[in-house]
């Protein structure tokens, strides 16, 4: 028997997670433009349903929330959550959801695409290709930095960071992590080791950020910390753009006071500063972290069941404001 709620989803996402939302819900809805929704479209939409799907780049402020007046749950359709405040869902008992484990080998393997690619100059060498300057094989031409033998240093050990720091192994490179538990995984498969924000700075030749963006990690990675880096040292950062002080970093690559750069996120996507488009030094991705479809499919059901279990009373797997549900009759 299909209940009678009312689910919107707020941009077409895969089938398999819409089916599952079909099979138990008489009236799913999904945004048919092709674009995600304004504000106010968000504020006009929400009111009267009993569940919302969103984008990890729409935007559920206290002003949309309030204007959630049936809702029982927001699924969001990413790991991070930074862009729903969790506060006011709490305070209205809205459980608050998202997709972990599905995107991290996938995020992961981003993360290595981008370490390699700005290591070995791969847009330059494949740009040069393609303007037909390849005039045969030369000793000194494109020469790029070894993986081997030196240092990845993992601000953020989690799910991701943990992935990250499984696959240097294959590299033969060391393992430094900062995080604030230990992580034995890491320490026993890699023989990786716990230090301070500064030691891990001051030591790794590729620094890759897996954070969560939290009042605390925003600039996390400023001025300071860039200064500490490596001249030689490359930043590699697949987690939120807010975690970078972007200016801080754009002055160290056009100064080379760091080697390069890989960029999957951005400050203020989908804006990106002219000014890094035109280094050379850094590879630059449209936030395609999770972008592949075994994981894409994956959130789509994940997203998708979080929503059946709070609607038919049931705690779904992955509640990031517990404390809801404490008050709440699930
Ligand atoms: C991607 O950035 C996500 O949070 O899922
Ligand atoms: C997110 O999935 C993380 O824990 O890194």
């Amino acid at each position: 028997m299909k209940k009678d709620y009312t689910i919107f989803i707020t941009r077409q996402i895969p089938e398999a997670g819409l089916q599952i939302l079909r099979k138990n819900f008489k009236n799913v809805i999904v945004n048919t433009k092709d674009r995600n929704l304004t504000h106010d479209e968000l504020v006009k939409n929400v009111r009267g349903v009993d569940a919302l799907l969103c984008l990890l780049n729409d935007k559920i402020d206290a002003e949309v929330i309030k204007n959630m007046d049936k809702c029982k749950v927001i699924s969001n359709y990413a790991v991070g959550f930074n862009n729903i405040d969790i506060v006011e869902a709490t305070k209205r008992g809205i459980v608050v959801t998202n997709t972990p484990g599905v995107l991290t080998d996938a995020t992961a393997d981003l993360t290595w695409a981008l370490i390699l690619a700005v290591t070995r100059r791969i847009i330059e060498a494949d740009k040069f290709v393609r303007k037909k300057k390849f005039k045969g094989w030369a000793p000194m031409l494109l020469l790029g930095t070894e993986l081997a033998g030196k240092t990845l240093g993992i601000i953020g050990a989690g799910r991701i960071g943990t992935a990250v720091g499984l696959r240097a192994k294959g590299f033969k490179m060391k393992v430094l992590y900062f995080n604030t538990n230990r992580n034995e995984t890491l320490e026993e498969e890699v023989g990786a080791k716990k230090v301070s924000l500064d030691t891990l700075l001051k030591n790794s030749d590729i620094i890759t950020i897996h954070v969560p963006l939290t009042p605390k990690t925003r600039h996390l990675i400023g001025e300071r910390e860039i200064k500490l880096m490596k001249k030689t040292a490359y930043l590699i950062n697949t987690s939120r753009g807010e975690v970078v002080d972007e200016k801080a970093l754009i002055k160290a690559l056009k100064n080379k006071r760091i080697a390069g750069a890989g960029l999957d996120v951005f400050e203020q996507e989908p804006f990106v500063p002219d000014e890094l488009l035109k280094l050379e030094n850094v590879v630059l991705t449209p936030h395609i972290g999770s972008a592949t479809f075994e994981a894409r499919t994956k959130m789509a059901i994940v997203a998708a069941e979080n929503i059946v279990k709070v609607l038919t009373g049931k705690i779904p797997a992955n509640v990031v404001n517990p404390e809801v549900l404490k008050s709440s009759k699930l």
